[in-house]
């Protein structure tokens, strides 16, 4: 969609995000956009570089790499960058401070959206239910049996955290009247604000791996978090315990997350991402029952997927008429 309009600041869309977002910015009066009029296929790299070329303004999702070629790309007219999503590892941040390119996110919105559908996935791998419902339509189900498909329950368990943030806290809200024993999580350094909403105890990452009886990753994706999730903290789980990752792929080191389901290191895993994404049909994951895959939906309801569509529309117009936006990553 080519607005041709006189001399508005120039936005590329690079995604049709949900229809509440694309409202605001054609009902603002503030900007021309553009838009890579898809929401099935992400705009190749090659066009992205050239639609991006003088823009003002660039609305992104998690997609798109931000880094120097694309920056440079965009040219020296670029001063406001609005991804729609809370997570951040797709944007090179130096690169954009050294621009004093200004950059707006999505947190908060998703984190009910995100909370429910880690339960949802966290029950879902400790119960067995997608092993369960194949069983029930294949003709595995016999007769009642008394160890059959039998899990793991939250009741009386330890779970833990790994990055407490507002996603981890809300989690552990949602879990707790499941009777959960323990809250315990991990972090750059405690988080005692955010740990007594919910009476957890800060540990090392060690304890973390040890006590857990469900480890939930909420932390972000970052050179400190990459592959944190390895071979060394799955060594040190119990072999009853449930791993749950609704952050980023990048913190798991995939093939030491096999080992650990295949040789029955941990009980089960359940992942809403992967690296890559999509994970390849062939990928090994894909052969082990214990581990649950998910297609990175954790924030797709329509509510939420249409407030982070808003909130990313609404960043880009306050940041290219200069005020502060609404959710701004401070660089
Ligand atoms: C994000 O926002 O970073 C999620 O991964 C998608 O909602």
């Amino acid at each position: 969609v080519q607005r041709e309009m006189s001399n508005l600041p120039r936005v590329y869309v690079a995604r049709q995000i949900p229809p509440e977002g694309l409202k605001i910015l054609r009902e603002s009066g503030q900007v021309q956009f553009e838009l890579w009029d898809s929401d099935d296929v992400p705009v190749p790299r090659k066009e992205l570089l050239q639609k991006v070329r003088g823009v003002d303004g660039l609305l992104c999702v998690l997609t798109e790499k931000i880094d120097a070629e694309l920056l440079d790309a965009a040219g020296p007219n670029l001063k406001v960058l609005s991804t729609m999503s809370v997570g951040f590892d797709h944007l090179s941040l130096e690169e954009l401070k050294k621009r004093g390119i200004r950059v707006g996110y999505t947190p908060d919105v998703l984190t009910d959206a995100v909370a429910e559908l880690t339960v949802a996935l966290l029950l879902t791998t400790s119960r067995r239910l997608i092993e369960a419902t194949h069983e029930a339509k294949t003709g595995g189900w016999g007769t009642w049996r008394t160890l059959w498909l039998c899990g793991y329950e939250l009741a009386n368990s330890t779970v833990g955290i790994l990055g407490l943030g507002r996603i981890g806290v809300a989690i552990a809200e949602r879990l707790a009247p499941f009777k959960v024993k323990k809250f315990i999580y991990t972090d750059m350094a405690p988080r005692p604000e955010l740990a007594s909403a919910i009476n957890a105890e800060y540990v090392s990452l060690d304890e973390l791996a040890m006590q857990s009886d469900f480890l939930a990753v909420c932390c972000a994706l970052t050179p400190e978090t990459k592959e944190i999730c390895n071979k060394d903290l799955f060594s040190k789980m119990k072999n009853t315990s449930i791993f749950i990752n609704t952050s980023r792929g990048g913190v798991v080191n995939q093939e030491d997350l096999y080992e650990a389901l295949s040789t029955g290191q941990i009980a089960a895993a359940g992942l809403d991402v992967t690296v890559p994404e999509p994970l390849p049909t062939s990928h090994p994951l894909f052969t082990q029952k214990n581990c649950v895959i998910l297609p990175h939906i954790a924030s797709a309801s329509y509510t939420t997927r249409n407030a982070m569509s808003a909130l990313a529309a609404n960043n880009l117009l306050l940041g290219l008429r200069g005020e502060p936006m609404i959710k701004e990553l401070k660089l």
